[in-house]
């Protein structure tokens, strides 16, 4: 079977820049399962949907219309790259992502993904439930507070205002929504080799992963 590299861990822990860089540097496909879920998010609200119905977020699931070109995320002919990445579709992204049906939904479509030569899947449950036979599976966390710190950095350089009080409970809240699901709930598998980054940059991140992959 086509080889994949399973990287799951929590929000704002690196895993989307650590699956592209690693992607990049074997020649590699990338799926990135946390915009599905905010597209879903978005793609609901745009409906009228509200986000706790679970048939009817699921039915807009199971039709979503969204492509990935490069750099760029489109919902029909909608480029919507950068609304996806808005708070009202962050949360919106975790709260529909407690829906089975949903999650349901998305598998086939995240299946389809795996294409030769191989595949870097980051989500929270690309190693437990969408790819189980991924040759390798990563947990790719950092402290809250490191966590919060890039993001509040992001947002700084961006120009856009940042609160680091806010950044730190809404990574909490969404940390404990996403350990608490009682479906593919966030966790370190035990075949899962732990890569905690709150002391590691970016590059050694890769490293980390290119050096296993090379075993
Ligand atoms: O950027 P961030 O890590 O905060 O979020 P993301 O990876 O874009 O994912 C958005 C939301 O989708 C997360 O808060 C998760 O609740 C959910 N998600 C999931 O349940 N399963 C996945 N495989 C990926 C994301």
């Amino acid at each position: 079977p086509v080889p994949v590299i399973a990287i799951d861990g929590p929000s704002a822990s690196g895993k989307g820049t650590v699956a592209e860089r690693v992607a990049a540097a074997l020649g590699w496909q990338v799926l990135d399962s946390g915009s599905l879920y905010r597209i879903v998010a978005l793609a609901a609200m745009r409906a009228g949907v509200a986000l706790d119905d679970e048939a009817g977020v699921a039915a807009v699931a199971a039709a979503l219309p969204a492509r990935f070109e490069t750099g760029r995320v489109l919902l029909g002919d909608d480029d919507v790259t950068t609304d996806i990445r808005s708070e009202a579709c962050s949360s919106g992204a975790s709260r529909v992502a407690v829906l089975p049906a949903v999650r349901e939904a998305l598998l086939g479509r995240q299946r389809d993904y795996r294409s030769a030569p191989g595949l870097v899947a980051d989500g929270r449950d690309m190693g437990s439930v969408v790819f189980p036979d991924a040759g390798l599976k990563i947990f790719l966390t950092a402290s809250v507070e490191a966590r919060a710190g890039r993001r509040y950095k992001q947002l700084i350089e961006k120009g856009l205002p940042a609160n680091m009080q806010s950044l730190l409970d809404d990574l909490r809240e969404r940390d404990a929504r996403d350990a608490a699901r009682p479906v593919a709930p966030l966790m370190k598998l035990p075949d899962a080799a732990l890569l905690d980054t709150t002391e590691l940059d970016v590059e050694g991140a890769v490293a980390f992963v290119l050096d296993l992959v090379r075993d």
